[in-house]
């Protein structure tokens, strides 16, 4: 029964463009207001996701096949390095956050992102097809996070890397009654602690996986060996 706090209709709210997303997209696009944001909310900095995700996407190299999902309104287009001219897939399930990744593509003169509407939890790519995946501020938005490694696991090529983060269960109790109303309003999933996270990745043959900790926000980078039979 879908109850109001039933997480496995979370991506079913954030499809239908609840407020709270057109809230967090404003906000997680400036850099005052979301700062703030992120500080109050997740005790953590807009400026580590940034970070991470041009580590990822430096390392991937400028003619990487790259899949931003879930890519919201665009966050880790900024990151994009100068000179990128490989493939940039952004997908999410929201049409709304897609037409806003649009935008900001357009904003940042990024001509070549590919828009795409997707479901992590079923995706539509061909298995071994990207050299990166970018899953920020991601896990806890999905019914069932283990599901959505595991198709991203698949879509990756072997050698591919993901990297990504998501607020977790065991972020502490201060982080408790975000969790609580971010359930309550159908906008977060299940979720899960640092270990199921540990576990969830190792099920899929993700390796040199790294998990780190920001606040209330758990960032995390894996690896799909290069002789693994398809997860
Ligand atoms: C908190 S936002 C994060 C967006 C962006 N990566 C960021 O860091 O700001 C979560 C996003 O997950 C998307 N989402 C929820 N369920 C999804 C699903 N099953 N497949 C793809 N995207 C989904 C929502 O539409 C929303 O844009």
């Amino acid at each position: 029964m879908t109850t109001p706090s039933d997480p496995g209709r979370a991506s079913s709210t954030w499809r239908a463009d609840h407020p709270w997303a057109v809230i967090y997209d404003r906000v997680s696009g400036s850099d005052r207001l979301g700062a703030l944001l992120w500080r109050v909310g997740a005790g953590s900095s807009l400026s580590v996701l940034h970070g991470r995700a041009r580590d990822a996407l430096v390392h991937a190299g400028t003619d990487a096949t790259v899949l931003d999902i879930p890519c919201g309104g665009g966050v880790v287009l900024r990151d994009v390095p100068r000179g990128f001219a490989g493939r940039y897939v952004a997908a999410d399930i929201s049409p709304a956050m897609l037409r806003r990744t649009a935008e900001e593509a357009e904003h940042l003169a990024l001509s070549h992102v590919e828009i795409t509407e997707a479901d992590v939890q079923a995706l539509a790519f061909d298995h071994g097809t990207f050299d990166l995946v970018v899953a920020f501020t991601s896990l806890h938005c999905f019914p069932d996070p283990a599901l959505a490694l595991r198709e991203i696991a698949r879509v990756l090529r072997p050698g591919g890397r993901l990297s990504g983060s998501a607020f977790l269960n065991d972020a502490g109790p201060r982080f408790t009654p975000v969790i609580l109303a971010g359930r309550a309003l159908g906008l977060l999933g299940p979720s899960g602690t640092r270990k199921d996270l540990a576990r969830w990745l190792a099920d899929v043959g993700l390796v040199d996986v790294e998990i780190t900790q920001a606040g209330g926000l758990t960032y995390f980078g894996a690896r799909k060996p290069e002789r693994a039979p398809d997860a």
